[in-house]
């Protein structure tokens, strides 16, 4: 959560360290809905791909799931976690989600939001994959993540490397169907789709998301941090700029 020099962060830090905690493309409505499709219960072992600030951990505890694993890549992430969710059978641990270390198919639902899109193809196939190993047949893998619509390879092109730009990460956001193809890909088969706008940073997605004080202390603080600003402008100028090619998706996948 490297936020020492606002001018270079990665955007999602630039963001949570101006208090936001919702980071992911659709909002808390797509993320209550893939919870909601996963249907968690007492018996489930849950794995999380990059649970980051832990909103929807909490989420998922709510559930009462028989194990909750987190995994997330930032050491920083990883201790606030830890210190601030605790439950029996509970762990955040630092790692990679294309290498978690996890026992093969013993797992029921598997998750990750607003991660693959940070990664390379071949880099989203080895998380897919680990996702795939340490499921159970017939466990659920979810992801949130961004998507594009009504693009060619020149727009699509266009589009990563503005984010690129903007977000100071090689996002590389893929179509529904190229999502779709490669979970496939990998012996899932798609149960569910939901699709929403990529609102990350609309006034009206902030609030719902945030809650209207929240959102009065975030814009406190973009407000008091002028290269904080520069960078979150810059961000929703693309974000605006894709706005008709951007969206936001979560696909509920099922372990053949
Ligand atoms: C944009 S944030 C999203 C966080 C959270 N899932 C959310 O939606 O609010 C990206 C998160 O992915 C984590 N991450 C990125 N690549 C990862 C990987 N290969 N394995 C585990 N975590 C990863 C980052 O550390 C960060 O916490």
């Amino acid at each position: 959560m490297n936020t020492d020099d606002f001018s270079k962060a990665q955007g999602h830090w630039v963001l949570a360290k101006m208090g936001k905690r919702v980071l992911r493309p659709g909002g808390k409505e797509l993320t209550e809905q893939l919870v909601a499709a996963l249907n968690i219960s007492s018996k489930d072992d849950v794995v999380e791909f990059a649970p980051g600030l832990g909103y929807t951990a909490s989420l998922t505890l709510e559930k009462k799931p028989h194990s909750y694993i987190g995994v997330d890549a930032d050491e920083e992430a990883v201790k606030m976690l830890n210190e601030k969710i605790k439950g029996t059978n509970v762990t955040f641990s630092l790692g990679s989600a294309a290498q978690t270390n996890l026992e093969a198919n013993s797992k029921d639902k598997v998750y990750g939001e607003a991660m693959l899109t940070m990664h390379a193809d071949h880099r989203k196939s080895e998380i897919i994959q680990e996702a795939h190993r340490i499921l159970k047949k017939g466990g659920l893998y979810a992801i949130h993540e961004l998507g594009l619509t009504e693009v060619n390879e020149t727009k699509k092109a266009e589009i990563q490397k503005d984010l690129a730009m903007a977000i100071k990460v090689n996002a590389r956001p893929l179509t529904q169907d190229e999502w779709k193809v490669l979970l496939e890909k990998e012996g899932f088969s798609i149960k569910k789709t939901v699709v929403n706008q990529m609102h990350l940073l609309e006034p009206k997605r902030i609030i719902n998301d945030e809650g209207f004080f929240r959102t009065l202390k975030i814009g406190f603080n973009i407000l008091t941090h002028p290269k904080a600003r520069k960078r979150v402008l810059e961000m929703r100028s693309v974000f605006s700029k894709h706005q008709k090619h951007m969206n936001a998706f979560v696909l509920i996948a099922e372990k053949k």
